[in-house]
């Protein structure tokens, strides 16, 4: 999940991870270098301000990532569309509601999908090595899932009553390819931890603990504490501290690490930009808010706790 690539602001090349030994490139990796470069020329890089429309699909608007909320309305539209075929197929007496049901749910699952398959192209622009390779499969599957409903869909359109054998058999096999892909999303999710809180296990103690000398604390430069086990990136603006998690929502990036424009840090890795005063994700592809922690001054040590 690591990157290096030029700052927008300062024009500096910032190193975020070691260099990787050079491999031959497998041909997922091509397609997904191709496929990455091209979703980034249309929504937009982390790092090029205004980053609106990318962050918009990210879902930090919201708190939480945007496409695990849209992909259960395909999955739930589809699968109810293959339940309205069998019924329309062994039960002649529901043929006219069954079959238009049918037909209403493939439309409501392709306006569904189109809406996942965006907003999961976004995340996918960020990721790297196995779940990305993962992630591409789990788009293929859904592309092909897509295709076949909405092939499904013209069949019943140009139909009287909204009925096609052809169409039912384009459903059953489009609901298995969208439920493998489903299953490989949540791969992603359980085993390589992709859109989870990487601040979630994080533990806070309810006591102030001292974390650096007054003296110690440059003005204006983001400095790693540890409270309580727990990294912290701090910084000082004149009489005012602020101090939030140094381990970034999004996947674990260092913030100490990050760019400091004002009140905000660019955590290093995928550029998202957080309020060092709050915590807040401004820009994603981070949605989660870093934990805050209160900071008090006692016999000239920086004591801080979890807010
Ligand atoms: S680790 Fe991805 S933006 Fe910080």
């Amino acid at each position: 999940m690591r990157e290096t690539s030029d700052d927008a602001t300062t024009g500096n090349v910032v190193e975020t991870a070691p260099t990787p030994p050079a491999t031959p490139s497998s041909l997922t990796d091509r397609i997904s270098d191709g496929l990455q470069n091209a979703v980034k020329a249309v929504i937009g890089s982390n790092r090029k301000p205004p980053r609106r429309f990318k962050t918009l699909l990210h879902g930090t608007w919201l708190g939480h990532p945007l496409h695990p909320a849209i992909t259960d309305v395909p999955i739930g539209a589809w699968l109810l569309a293959v339940i309205f075929d069998i019924v329309w197929l062994v039960s002649p007496a529901a043929s006219v509601w069954a079959a238009r049901g049918a037909e209403v749910a493939v439309i409501v699952g392709i306006l569904g999908a189109i809406g996942a398959a965006v907003t999961g192209l976004a995340d996918w622009s960020d990721s790297y090595g196995a779940e990305r390779t993962v992630g591409l499969y789990h788009a293929g599957l859904n592309s092909l899932a897509l295709i076949l409903f909405i092939i499904s869909a013209a069949l019943r359109l140009g139909t009287s009553d909204g009925g096609s054998v052809a169409g039912v058999a384009l459903d059953i096999v489009g609901l298995v390819s969208v439920l493998v892909a489903a299953y490989l999303g949540g791969d992603m999710v359980f085993d390589k931890g992709v859109a989870v809180n990487h601040t979630a296990w994080e533990a806070g103690g309810d006591d102030f603990e001292a974390a650096l000398p007054v003296a110690d604390l440059p003005e204006h430069a983001l400095r790693r504490v540890m409270v309580a086990g727990v990294p912290v990136v701090l910084l000082k603006m004149g009489d005012k501290y602020s101090a939030i998690a140094a381990t970034c929502s999004h996947a674990g990036g260092p913030l100490d690490e990050g760019a400091l424009q004002g009140d905000v840090v660019e955590c290093p890795w995928h550029g998202s930009r957080f309020r060092m005063r709050d915590g807040k994700p401004l820009t994603g592809p981070a949605t989660f808010a870093q934990p805050r922690y209160d900071v008090r001054v006692r016999n000239g040590m920086i004591e801080l706790r979890r807010a």
